[in-house]
């Protein structure tokens, strides 16, 4: 009945109206981990405080513990206290509490698995959640083929409603281990049943580069090879690795970030107009620009990497990489990354796409910088325009949102200098409404089945298959450069720009 139901003062065609999920529930394995009680529950809370879950939403916790159903939804309200966006709000947290449901077991353990399918059962009969079902895997990686196939096992991958699940990053450490990863999860759920975590797309900043680009006039013109100079992608944090050598050690920089987040940014800036922003379109262009991307030889000159020494950073004194607990003291690890990337189309040819990333910078900032080339002349004397740099558009990903364009401007006198001068939009500043965490938007869009911002099996692959030239380069090389804390990565990564002239911003 309700479904006939429509509300005659809304158009399904204006998107400017939330979408609020239908009947559904999430289960999460790994609940107990750090994922998962930072972003993960927080989020569902968050969601549910902004009214986008329905009254009958469940959520089901699986891990190896001995806890009931309100053992679970404490550690739930606790992680919820700390981590939400939103205010708590009792009346909120009581209703989603009802929904909360705990399943003792681990991945190996065929019964927890049937335990799980009863609950879903017991929860379709109580909650109404209409066979509708999200398996979230905040494991470790290793474990996402195990869960994947007891999933499978237990009948929990099919019958009535929908039946979804999401895979953590990262999604394989090589094209060959993504290959096989695809194969086992796609055996299982249909390639439009899995949403692939990638969280940086979750990102308003992120998502505006569609809109930059595609809702102006005032930028697409100037978007190639004839105005563009070359494009820096950029993620610094400025923390160490304490504490996350069983994820990172082995793992490194390129992998961690630049397959994902940083290739996906490069996919956004570089891709053509889609036809539409049907989720099948978006990846189609997606997809070709990753396709036409390559890495640019020969690595030793166009790529670099490093790893963190020990010193002074900010006042305090910190250990160097292979000082950090748990890491292997002869741990060739990379805490830096760039690479030189090339986009061998029409728009692109000749066009350096520079991508580093990097822990212990001198700042945490993501950001993607256009930079354009030199106007072709200058009709001032050149001590007039010493300290004029190139123009350059600047997507600020993170923190300080928003996107700078910096140009050159006389300096206010009677003689003629031009120097750069910066003109900026902040979300701040421009919009009241603070931006949700990107894992509330992935949830959502999870849970109403609108994969746009999760990126398909073949972008994965077309990812590693960009990636895996450098690191085979890379792990031939022994140990990689030191640098020093606070800096902003080992000076090969200077020279890979010097080469060219070009220098990497300063953010
Ligand atoms: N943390 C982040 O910020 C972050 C960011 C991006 C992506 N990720 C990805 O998200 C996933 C989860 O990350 P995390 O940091 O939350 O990891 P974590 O803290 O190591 O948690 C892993 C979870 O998996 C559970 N688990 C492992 N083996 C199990 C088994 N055999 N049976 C039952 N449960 C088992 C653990 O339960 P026990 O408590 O019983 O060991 C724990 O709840 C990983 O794929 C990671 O790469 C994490």
């Amino acid at each position: 009945m309700a479904r006939s139901w429509q509300n005659p003062l809304r158009d399904e065609r204006d998107k400017r109206l939330p979408r609020i999920a239908g009947p559904a529930s999430l289960v999460i394995f790994g609940v107990t981990g750090d994922l998962a009680r930072k972003k993960l529950m927080p989020a569902i809370y968050d969601l549910a405080n902004r009214g986008l879950l329905p009254p009958g939403f469940a959520l089901i916790g699986f891990a190896r513990r001995d806890w009931a159903d309100q053992d679970f939804g404490e550690i739930v309200h606790d992680a919820v206290a700390e981590h939400a966006r939103t205010p708590f709000r009792e009346s909120v947290w009581q209703r989603l509490a009802e929904g909360i449901r705990f399943v003792p077991g681990s991945f190996d353990d065929n019964e927890a698995f049937q335990r799980l399918a009863k609950t879903v059962t017991e929860l379709d009969d109580e909650r109404g959640t209409g066979g509708n079902h999200a398996f979230y895997l905040s494991v470790p990686p290793g474990a996402f083929p195990v869960v994947t196939q007891q999933l499978a096992k237990a009948g929990l991958t099919g019958g009535d409603g929908w039946r979804r699940v999401v895979v953590e990053k990262p999604f394989g450490h090589d094209l060959k281990s993504a290959c096989e990863l695809n194969a086992i999860v796609n055996s299982v759920f249909a390639e439009e049943s899995v949403f692939r975590i990638d969280h940086y797309l979750g990102k308003e900043t992120v998502q505006n580069i569609l809109a930059l680009r595609f809702a102006n006039q005032l930028f697409e013109p100037i978007w190639n090879a004839n105005y563009v100079d070359h494009v820096q992608i950029t993620m610094a944090e400025d923390i160490g690795l304490g504490g996350r050598a069983g994820y990172y050690d082995g793992i490194g920089a390129a992998r961690d970030v630049i397959q994902n987040h940083l290739l996906q940014l490069l996919a956004f800036t570089a891709m053509e107009e889609p036809l539409s922003f049907e989720p099948s379109q978006l990846r189609a262009e997606k997809v070709k620009v990753l396709r036409a991307t390559s890495p640019v030889e020969p690595f030793d000159e166009t790529t670099a990497r490093g790893q963190y020494g020990g010193g002074w950073q900010g006042g305090a004194k910190v250990p160097g990489l292979l000082q950090e607990e748990g890491f292997a003291p002869d741990s060739t690890t990379e805490t830096y990354a760039a690479v030189t990337l090339a986009v061998q189309n029409r728009r692109w040819a000749g066009v350096p796409f520079y991508l580093r990333s990097g822990k212990r910078l001198g700042r945490r900032v993501t950001e993607v910088a256009v930079v354009f080339k030199r106007a072709p002349h200058l009709p001032f004397d050149s001590t007039a325009t010493e300290e004029l740099g190139q123009n350059a558009l600047v997507i600020r990903v993170q923190p300080d949102e928003g996107v700078t364009m910096r140009f050159g401007s006389k300096v206010p006198g009677t003689t003629m200098e031009v120097r750069d001068v910066t003109m900026d939009f902040g979300y701040g500043h421009a919009f009241t409404e603070s931006s949700p965490e990107a894992y509330e938007r992935l949830i959502l869009d999870v849970l109403l089945g609108e994969p746009s911002l999760f990126p398909g099996n073949d972008e994965v692959e077309l990812s590693w298959q960009i990636l895996d030239p450098v690191l085979e380069h890379w792990a031939a090389k022994g140990a990689p450069e030191t640098y020093p804390p606070g800096s902003w990565g080992p000076p090969s990564a200077d020279a890979v720009l010097a080469r060219t002239g070009r220098s990497w911003r300063r953010p």
